[in-house]
């Protein structure tokens, strides 16, 4: 893990405090976790990303926040082996995972980078996409601002975050369980995926950046049939705070997934899980 700026470094220009585990820093085989057990969720959401941005063939884009790369495979096939992607998150884990997995199309360049301070030179890129990331970064104007900066005049950024927790059961449904069977940090750092979740505040952060044209819209998706128990465990084990869960008594885990499996309720039928989820998808020309 390389070390990142704390909350308590001293005072950042329009940062939000979080706890580390709020930051979405993950450890040990969660990485792997996140790929086996997140991915098949969030394909279908990188997959509109990608169309609603207006990919072209050949553009050079940037992969921001990439985790273990689901935008980036949903992109190379339609930029094509003439452009390029660069793919950068903050997470080592988090790109070691990602490539362990081919990429069609487009060749990729993974990269470490903290979205606040990008190591890549002004009006670089055609596109940027930042997948569930945002709501992670304390200093979100200024990785706002560097997605602007980065861009060429005229580039698309297109940019997700979880909707508020009301909004999305399934992920309100963990962090009750968490909260209530684990600790009340545990349910936060849970919620912390649904932190930024006003569509306004969305909008604002990219007019304030400078971005020209600003859609923000809410989407809903039923996530595809998944055995229940598997995806719970699953997502759960991929989690930052993951070490925790695994450490406690195999009777409170249990009690857990119940409490967990019976908050969810008609989500689950016949042991598949399809609940509901909700997104703020930002689409903003530079
Ligand atoms: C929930 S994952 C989403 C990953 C990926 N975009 C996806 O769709 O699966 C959040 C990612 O944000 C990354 N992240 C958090 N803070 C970051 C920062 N300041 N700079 C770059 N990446 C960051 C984390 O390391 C993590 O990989």
């Amino acid at each position: 893990m390389i070390s990142i700026r704390g909350a308590d470094d001293g005072p950042v220009c329009n940062a939000v405090p979080m706890a580390e585990q709020e930051r979405w820093q993950v450890s040990g085989s969660a990485a792997q976790k996140y790929e086996r057990f997140v991915a098949s969720w969030f394909e279908p959401w990188a997959a509109d990303l990608v169309t609603e941005a207006g990919l072209k063939p050949g553009w050079r884009v940037l992969d921001l926040a990439c985790g273990t790369g689901i935008v980036t495979r949903a992109a190379a096939p339609i930029i094509g082996a003439r452009g390029e992607i660069v793919a950068s998150d903050l997470n080592e884990g988090m790109l070691f995972e990602a490539q362990q997995h081919p990429v069609e199309g487009a060749p990729v360049r993974w990269r470490v980078a903290d979205a606040t301070e990008l190591p890549f030179a002004t009006g670089e890129f055609d596109g940027v996409f930042c997948q569930q990331g945002l709501q992670f970064i304390p200093d979100r104007d200024a990785a706002v601002g560097e997605m602007y900066r980065v861009l060429r005049p005229g580039g698309v950024a297109a940019v997700s975050v979880w909707s508020e927790l009301e909004n999305n059961p399934y992920l309100a449904a963990l962090a009750g369980g968490l909260e209530r069977h684990l600790s009340a940090e545990a349910g936060r750092s849970m919620a912390a995926p649904c932190g930024f979740g006003d569509p306004d505040e969305l909008r604002d952060l990219f007019v304030n950046a400078g971005f020209s044209e600003v859609v923000v819209s809410s989407p809903q998706r039923d996530r595809d049939p998944t055995p229940a128990m598997e995806a719970i465990a699953g997502n759960l084990a991929a989690l930052p705070i993951a070490a925790q869960v695994e450490a406690m008594p195999a009777i409170d885990r249990s009690a857990m997934l119940d409490d967990i499996i019976s908050t969810l309720g008609t989500s689950i039928k016949d042991g598949q899980l399809t609940t509901p989820a909700t997104s703020n998808v930002a689409i903003a020309i530079a």
